[in-house]
């Protein structure tokens, strides 16, 4: 039997092929555009992932048996505003998870209405990237367009509803809409009453493992699939990534250095911290999770290198980095203002300390030690609710760079954990998808299975000492230009 897991990135969408053992038999990725219409805004058009994914579908199954797909899963970048018409239009751009623009409705969120209410009702407090604040700002600043919303969804959620016709959701992906009562897993009343929308505009919420739907026939023919593909309804895409590295069950961890930079905290029971510094979110196993997430993590160094050094030849460019743990130059990573922990949209990207000795190499390896700082600030939180983590497994597109895997398994002095397959949320995707076709009973036994962690990248001693040295000067350049940014 055959399964795929479909990754809705923020740069492309990855379709992957397993069968029922966890061999991958194919990998395609299709990319789209990503619209940057004023600074701090970020959109993409919902009809480009379906068009690329379905694509995807064709290359991905091409020269396959076909007759062996049971079923579709999904991982999706998490809290993108899509809203449908009454004829199930997209009404307009999706507002993606990295954008900035609803400051005023995300302090509006948190100082009228109240962080307190807010954790009470929803687990979580108001950054300017989840849903609920995106909903406000376009209520206020797109009224003729808001009028014509008949229903509200995440952005997987838009490529499941295509696919199989199901208004569905899952838990991990909702919770990161700040209209989900995380701990009781159902939509919070409170919270829908402040951003005056009714149930109807909502998905139905189901486990990541269930299946929501069958491919709908239309679909099934042009693709040649059985009839009876199930759709499963899979998970937010750092749920997702946890599932496809086996970060499950009790005090596990994950770093994904993706587009975004996330530290995922696995969970039995719900658990939230007393100042929401992290996120307190439903996992796609069934159970909770606490995740930190920085706005720019990989995509910092994809921007110095073929933006600013114009460069693609990422491995010769850290191959002169020599001096690990000795650099003077520093990089505030902000480059999309910042999510954990400072919750900050206005935030700004700094390089800091150049001299005239300052080399190229200096600037590239201050780029990867600074997302290495900034993971270590939300690991700094989760370590002050006295969570202890000794290792973490390690996925995302940085997470190839040898280097970069050095400098964060020193900077955090955790011993990292890769495993076989490094396709995060597409290999969990696809583990999701055979749990709800009946292939393995739970999620549990099925990463038992199928994830295998490979090798280890250890913390090097001194490394550790001479980072620990360097993060505690890179903890005060921060607060010394965060007036600037409100200017
Ligand atoms: C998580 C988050 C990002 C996106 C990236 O809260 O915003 O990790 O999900 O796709």
């Amino acid at each position: 039997m055959l399964y795929i897991g479909i990754d809705l990135g923020t740069s492309a969408v990855k379709l992957l092929l397993m069968d029922a053992e966890g061999n991958i038999r194919k990998i395609v990725s299709k990319s789209y555009n990503l619209a940057f219409p004023h600074t701090g805004w970020s959109e993409q058009n919902p009809e480009d992932w379906f068009g690329q994914s379905i694509e995807g579908l064709k290359e991905l199954l091409d020269s396959e048996n076909k007759e062996l797909v049971r079923g579709i899963s999904f991982g999706g970048q998490m809290h993108g505003l899509v809203t449908l018409d009454e004829d199930d239009n997209v009404i307009r751009p999706a507002i993606l998870w990295n954008d900035g623009r609803t400051t005023k409705e995300t302090e509006y969120l948190n100082s009228q209405i109240g962080k307190e209410k807010l954790s009470e009702y929803t687990a979580n407090i108001a950054f300017a990237g989840f849903t609920a604040p995106k909903i406000l700002w376009m209520q206020k600043n797109e009224p003729e367009l808001w009028a014509m919303v008949k229903k509200i969804m995440l952005p997987k959620d838009y490529l499941v509803y295509r696919i199989s016709g199901a208004f569905s959701t899952d838990y991990s992906d909702a919770s990161g809409m700040l209209l989900l009562d995380v701990k009781n897993k159902k939509w919070s009343e409170e919270m829908l009453a402040i951003c005056n929308i009714s149930k109807e505009m909502l998905p139905e919420l189901y486990e990541s493992y269930e299946v929501v739907g069958n491919i709908k026939p239309e679909l099934a023919e042009l693709l040649g699939l059985k009839k009876d593909v199930k759709i499963i309804a899979g998970a937010g895409d750092n749920a997702a990534a946890a599932i496809g590295t086996g970060t499950i069950g009790e005090g596990t961890c994950n770093l994904s250095i993706g587009t975004s930079g996330t530290i995922f905290i696995s969970s039995k029971n719900f658990r939230v911290d007393d100042n929401n510094a992290l996120h307190s979110f439903a996992h796609a196993d069934g159970g909770y999770h606490l995740m930190g997430c920085m706005l720019s993590a990989a995509s910092c160094n994809m921007w110095w290198m073929n933006d600013i050094l114009k460069t693609s030849n990422y491995s010769g460019e850290q191959a002169q980095i020599d001096k690990l743990g000795e650099n003077k130059v520093f990089f505030l990573p902000y480059l999309m203002g910042e999510r954990s922990p400072y919750n900050n949209p206005e935030a700004r990207a700094v390089f800091f300390g150049m001299s005239m000795d300052t080399k190229r190499e200096d600037m590239t390896q201050a780029v990867l030690e600074g997302v290495a700082f900034g993971l270590r600030d939300s690991l700094e939180v989760a370590k002050s609710l006295g969570i202890d983590i000794r290792s973490s497994k390690i996925c995302g597109g940085g997470a190839k760079s040898e280097v970069w895997r050095k400098i964060i398994a020193s900077v955090l002095n955790l011993r990292l954990d890769i495993v076989e397959n490094e396709e995060g949320p597409g290999f969990g995707a696809a583990i999701l998808a055979a749990v709800g076709c009946g292939e393995y009973p739970d999620v549990e036994t099925a990463c038992n299975k199928l994830v295998k962690v490979v090798s280890s990248v250890y913390p090097d001693k001194e490394l550790v000492k001479k980072y620990e040295e360097r993060y505690n000067k890179f903890k005060k350049i921060y607060p010394a230009v965060i007036g600037l940014y409100e200017e």
